[in-house]
């Protein structure tokens, strides 16, 4: 039985059976523990980005969120020590009759501690200067024992045009950063992929924030060097996309457009073939973020199905007078339009329907 305050949520049996769960009542969503024979009862949103602490799993008398791994006290909705400030909504429980009741209309308050921003979080405004072009090599290589890389070689000719024509550059060799791999929290849930990315929120030695530092808040216009490897660009190329999916779903979930008036260039370097399928592949990827690209946005260069002779690749790239042309005219054709987009700065800072999501969303926030 309930009177006004006090709701009826549910069996003791029942809900004793399981250490911690999601209760929807009324209008109020719970995570309601149990353990050592006390039931706790708090919100189940979580202060960081309303993950589901109901669905996460108790460390001691903490739920422990299942989105990004925040702590909140089971009975008393407190953060873990050191964090108490930062506390969801607890509410009063009690037993009668076999039944748990929770008063309902007097929780504690929320309270979020603010957190510092992470330098990431700041507004994407272009700084004045000269335009600026980013080169991200994606081959892997031995770095003690370092070999020639077509694609780097190709990238350094794009790069060193850029200087010519008065930009400043920047090269980031993925090959020499630290960086975790996507662990998926869009899997978890859209609202779980957060921008800045929840690795590099949690991880201050993951180095893929130069990644982000350089694309999304220097660069005016990047070149993406790849090598070919089984038709596919390389492992390196696809651990920095799925990290950059945190840029596609703040456009999704945020409505957010990170990259604005920005241009994306390629060179694509194989010993077999498939540039056309990598080339497709880095286009709409780039596309997704928000790049736009020059006519003609990638060079490549292979040496076909029955070359194997690899060894004379690497002479013919490196001697290539047309190849080294080639990049150097990538770069120029980058640089051309990122200055006619930042002297018109017409991009849109928010987009109704971004990217793919030409229909509403549909997921309902699991609070
Ligand atoms: S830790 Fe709970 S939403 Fe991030």
């Amino acid at each position: 039985m309930a009177d006004d305050n006090w709701t009826d949520i549910g069996a003791v049996d029942a809900l004793s059976a399981q250490p911690l769960q999601r209760i929807k009542i009324k209008s109020a969503a719970l995570a309601v523990s149990f353990k050592d024979g006390q039931f706790g009862v708090v919100s189940n949103t979580c202060n960081h980005a309303g993950g589901p602490l109901g669905e996460g799993h108790l460390d001691g008398d903490y739920i422990t969120c299942p989105w990004h791994q925040w702590k909140f006290h089971r009975c008393s909705g407190l953060g873990e020590p050191g964090f108490e400030e930062d506390r969801v909504p607890s509410y009063p429980v009690k037993i009668e009759n076999g039944r748990v009741l929770v008063d309902l209309a007097h929780p504690t308050r929320r309270n979020s501690k603010p957190h510092p921003p992470h330098p990431l979080e700041r507004k994407v405004e272009r700084q004045p200067g000269p335009p600026r072009l980013a080169g991200i090599s994606t081959t892997a290589m031995d770095a003690a024992n370092p070999r020639f890389s077509g694609s780097d070689h190709l990238l350094m000719h794009a790069l060193a045009e850029g200087q010519k024509l008065g930009a400043e550059t920047k090269l980031l060799k993925l090959n020499d950063l630290k960086i975790r791999p996507c662990e998926g929290y869009y899997s978890k849930a859209a609202e779980a992929c957060t921008w800045p990315c929840s690795i590099t929120q949690m991880d201050a030695k993951d180095q893929m924030d130069q990644v982000y530092e350089a694309l999304v808040h220097w660069a005016d216009a990047i070149i993406v060097a790849t090598p070919i490897r089984w038709g596919a660009a390389s492992s390196l190329y696809f651990k920095m996309a799925e990290r950059l999916n945190c840029v596609q779903n703040a456009i999704t979930i945020k409505n957010n457009v990170l990259i604005r008036n920005k241009v994306a260039g390629f060179i694509i370097v194989g010993g077999q073939d498939n540039i056309q399928g990598v080339a497709g592949q880095m286009l709409g990827f780039f596309s997704e973020l928000g790049f736009i690209f020059p006519q003609f946005p990638f060079i490549a260069h292979s040496r076909g199905w029955s070359s194997e002779d690899m060894e004379k690749n690497v002479t013919l790239v490196r001697d290539s007078k047309e190849l080294a042309e080639g990049a150097a005219m990538l770069a120029q054709r980058c640089l051309q339009m990122a200055r006619g987009l930042i002297e018109k700065d017409e991009a849109p800072v928010h987009i109704e329907r971004g990217g793919r999501k030409a229909h509403p969303l549909d997921y309902e926030t699991p609070r």
